[in-house]
Order: structure tokens, then C-alpha cells, then sequence
């Protein structure tokens, strides 16, 4: 392993522009559930619930299985070493952007800043009635049934549901920095979820090197992943900063 941090190392160092594609495994250690794998929010949810009619047309039983699966954690969790070393090396003038799948906002709260969110947020809600986009206060979290608190309509939160295209800006802008980039970081993400996980193969097809880091091998790791660093997000992210520092 040691070899494969240091090539990868050097290549992270000398990178032109280096991008992170992030999943739901970045986030296990700050204690937010993966959708796959042990314990993983499949296991528990139907993912009916996230099917953008299902929502519409069962508004007041979705919202309380939303809260329990996302905004009950995600309000409790911090950023863990991973999150900050990526932020560091944005600071640093590093890494030039990172395109997430998640919707846990750890990336903005370690300090990044140049962060895509591919399938949206948590931290606001469109009113399906009025149209408003509201931030999603904790008062109206705090209602078992959150209201617009306009109109009184129903509240969709800002992440995408199976069913709903990807933002457009979200996906003008990855694809950008997907095309731009010679080093691409693929970091705990299983890499089934299309449209997403299609943007490694797009890195590859032109001519970016693929370093993965992941618990287990993903769909990419036996087809486009030039160096797999097996292990924890929170602990392998630190050892490249540490190699980084040691070689510069
Ligand atoms: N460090 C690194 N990788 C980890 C860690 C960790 N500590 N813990 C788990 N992993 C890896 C798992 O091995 C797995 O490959 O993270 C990945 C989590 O996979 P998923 O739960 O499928 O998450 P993700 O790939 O982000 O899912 C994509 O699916 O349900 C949709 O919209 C949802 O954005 C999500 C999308």
C-alpha cells in the first residue's frame, strides 16, 4: 500500500487539475449511513421514497421517513479528515473542484468551497405550490409535516429524487471539470447511480488517471481504477497529505 500512496502522491503533486468525485463512504465516519453495503440506508427505507411521484402523491407519510433518514444525522454530523484534508487542498490551490453525490453539506462545512452538488441539498426546500425556494429552518423541520411557510403548500426538499433530472448547472459544471482534469480522485462511492457514475468513465475516456479510494473494490476498480488505495477515506486522504508534504 505504502508504494501505491506514494505513486499516487506524486501524482496529486504534480497534477494540472485535480478533481474529486465524491460518495456516501466519505461521509461513514463522520457517522452519516451509506445507501449500500452493511447497515445502509437501503437496508432500512424503501427507495420508493425518494421516487419523485411516490412523494407527491404521499406528501404527508414521506416527509417524516425523509427526516429520519437524512436530516435527523446530517444535523448532528461533522466533517471528519477526509472532508478537511480535500478542503486544505483546495486552500492550497490543489484541487480544483469537487463534484459530490452527496447531500450531508460536509464538504462546505470542512471549509471547501468549489463544491458541485450533483444530486442537490439539504439545505433547502422548493414549494411545490408557490414555487418559492425556502432555507429549511429548524422550525420547519421541526413540523411533522413541513409547510411552505408562504403559502402554506407542499415542500420539496432541494435534493434530487429518482425521477428528477440532475440541475442543469451541477451537471454543466462537473462535466467541465471532468473533461479538465488529468488526476481524478473517486472516493467511497459504489459507482451504480447513473447519470453520476457515469463522470469517472468520462475522466478516463479523456485521458484523466484514475485513483480510487474505497473499503471495497466498486464497479470501477476492476475496469478504469489505475491506483486502488483500499481503506478509509479518513485515514488514506491524511496519509496522501502527509506523502505530499514529505516529497515537496
Ligand atoms: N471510506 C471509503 N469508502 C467507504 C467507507 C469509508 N470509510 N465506508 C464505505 N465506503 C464505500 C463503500 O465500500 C461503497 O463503495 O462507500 C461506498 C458507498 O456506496 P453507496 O452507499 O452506494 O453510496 P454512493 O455510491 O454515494 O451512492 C450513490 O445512490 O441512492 C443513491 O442518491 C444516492 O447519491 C447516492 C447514490
Amino acid at each position: 500500500m505504502n508504494d501505491s500512496i506514494s505513486r499516487a502522491a506524486n501524482l496529486i503533486a504534480s497534477s494540472k487539475h485535480l478533481v474529486a468525485f465524491t460518495g456516501a463512504g466519505i461521509s461513514a465516519e463522520s457517522g452519516i449511513p451509506t445507501f449500500r453495503g452493511p447497515g445502509g440506508i437501503w437496508d432500512k427505507y424503501d427507495p420508493v421514497v425518494l421516487d419523485i411521484d411516490y412523494f407527491i402523491h404521499h406528501y404527508e407519510q414521506v416527509w417524516p421517513v425523509i427526516k429520519d433518514m437524512f436530516y435527523t444525522v446530517i444535523d448532528r454530523a461533522q466533517p471528519n479528515p477526509a472532508h478537511y484534508t480535500l478542503a486544505r487542498w483546495e486552500k492550497e490551490g490543489l484541487l480544483k473542484a469537487i463534484i459530490t453525490q452527496n447531500i450531508d453539506n460536509l464538504h462546505q462545512k470542512a471549509g471547501s468551497r468549489n463544491v458541485i452538488e450533483y444530486h442537490g441539498n439539504t439545505r433547502q426546500a422548493v414549494c411545490l405550490d408557490c414555487g418559492r425556494t425556502v432555507p429549511l429552518t429548524k422550525e420547519i423541520l421541526a413540523q411533522d409535516v413541513p409547510r411552505c411557510p408562504h403559502c402554506g403548500g407542499r415542500l420539496k426538499p432541494d435534493f434530487v429524487f429518482f425521477g428528477e433530472p440532475i440541475p442543469a448547472e451541477a451537471a454543466q459544471k462537473s462535466l467541465e471539470h471532468t473533461l479538465k482534469s488529468d488526476i481524478y480522485l473517486v472516493i467511497g462511492t459504489t459507482g451504480i447511480i447513473m447519470p453520476a457514475s457515469l463522470l469517472p468513465y468520462e475522466a478516463k475516456k479523456n485521458g484523466a488517471t484514475i485513483i480510487e479510494i474505497n473499503l471495497n473494490p466498486s464497479e470501477y476498480t476492476g475496469r478504469i481504477t489505475d491506483i486502488f488505495l483500499q481503506g478509509k477515506a479518513g485515514e488514506i486522504l491524511p496519509a496522501l497529505d502527509t506523502e505530499i508534504r514529505r516529497i515537496q
